[in-house]
């Protein structure tokens, strides 16, 4: 039997910090609230790095983690919800800074999911023999679509970029994944796109939305405790193991109120939650891959440990991926 298990995992976040309290210089906000309603102190903010520059710098990181030589990379795949192009790809901007050739490399779409979608394909594509080594990234540079003036989101999010390489072997790494979507929800959580404008429209105001971030922060937070419960709940169930069979949660870092919540309801010890929103915010498809790179280098994971990565973002959409720590 063939699985995929993580082999090696880096991360990359710009040197800029910005404090709860600069931000109360830009809008009306101050450090307590910040704190108290969501966790977060401070986050990075790109001081001109590019979404695929993060991306590569955090790759690099993932390789030499892994000792790999980086032309064993036979895919890449990128979650982001902030490319620097529709085209090329995030991943194809990726393989050029790498300096590799010829390998399939793509973007995904998945809100803040993205790194879990990214992580079951590359563990389908593992699975079914057509990969053998893959690199999934993480990365935002959410800072260029938030919307700086308003205070119900943009004291939230943060920059950043997590990868890992995700390699084939008949030791069990990845057990099981979970994905979900629902797109009639879509209006909670949105980053448009360009808006339609050509010389045969003729629309009196067609000025499109802004592309910024805008949220209903109150419906995503109960959709963001229900979720969360379920998609651990399913790849429990799929593995036919229970809460106390796992070691360490991973959340997506949105709000620690969120993941306070869903560990009170799964009785999760406090401990076995990696938590790093204090310090860098919700950087949506980075956050976890971010999360999982910092806990690895401090150690905290051992060889068969259970982990369960768990996220919820637009879309809106879910997921879940269950693995044992192998490294
Ligand atoms: N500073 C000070 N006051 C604020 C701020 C702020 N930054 N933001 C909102 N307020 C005010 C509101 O205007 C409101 O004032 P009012 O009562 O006079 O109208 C008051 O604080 C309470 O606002 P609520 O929206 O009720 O605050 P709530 O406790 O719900 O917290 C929050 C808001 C933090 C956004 C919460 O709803 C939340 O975390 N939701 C989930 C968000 C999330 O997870 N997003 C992640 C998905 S996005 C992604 O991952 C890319």
């Amino acid at each position: 039997m063939v699985y995929s298990k993580i082999i090696g995992t880096g991360a990359y976040v710009p040197a800029r910090i910005v404090k709860n309290d600069e931000l109360s210089k830009i809008v009306e906000t101050n450090d307590e609230w910040i704190t108290s309603r969501t966790g977060i102190k401070e986050r990075r903010i790109s001081s001109g790095e590019k979404t695929y520059q993060m991306a590569a710098k955090a790759a690099k990181e993932a390789i030499e983690n892994a000792g790999i030589e980086k032309e064993e990379i036979d895919m890449i795949v990128v979650a982001t919800i902030t490319p620097d192009f529709f085209m090329p790809s995030t991943a194809n901007l990726v393989q050029a800074e790498l300096g590799l050739k010829d390998i399939p490399s793509f973007d995904i779409v998945a809100g803040c999911t993205g790194f879990v979608y990214g992580l079951q394909i590359a563990d389908q594509f593992i699975k079914s023999k057509q990969s053998k080594t893959i690199l999934v990234i993480g990365v935002e540079v959410l800072s260029k679509v938030t919307n700086w003036f308003d205070r119900n989101t943009c004291v939230l999010f943060g920059d950043g970029a997590g990868a890992v390489i995700l390699k084939s072997s008949n030791q069990e790494g990845i057990i099981c994944t979970y994905t979900g979507s629902q797109g009639d929800l879509q209006e909670l959580l949105t980053l448009p796109a360009v808006p339609l404008k050509n010389p045969f429209l003729h629309i009196p105001n067609n000025n499109g939305r802004p592309s910024n971030i805008s949220m209903n922060g109150k419906e995503i937070f109960q959709f963001a405790t229900r979720i969360m419960i379920k998609s651990i709940s399913q790849v429990l169930n799929k593995s036919n193991l229970s809460i106390s069979d796992i070691d360490y949660i991973i959340p997506h870092q949105a709000n620690i109120r969120i993941i306070d919540y869903v560990a009170r309801k799964l009785k999760i010890e406090r401990e076995k939650s990696i938590i790093n929103l204090d310090r860098f915010g919700n950087t949506s498809s980075a956050s976890i891959p971010l999360a999982l790179n910092e806990a690895h280098k401090e150690k905290t994971f051992c060889p068969g440990d259970r982990i369960i990565m768990v996220a919820f973002g637009g879309g809106l959409t879910w997921g879940a991926a269950l693995l044992n720590w192998t490294i």
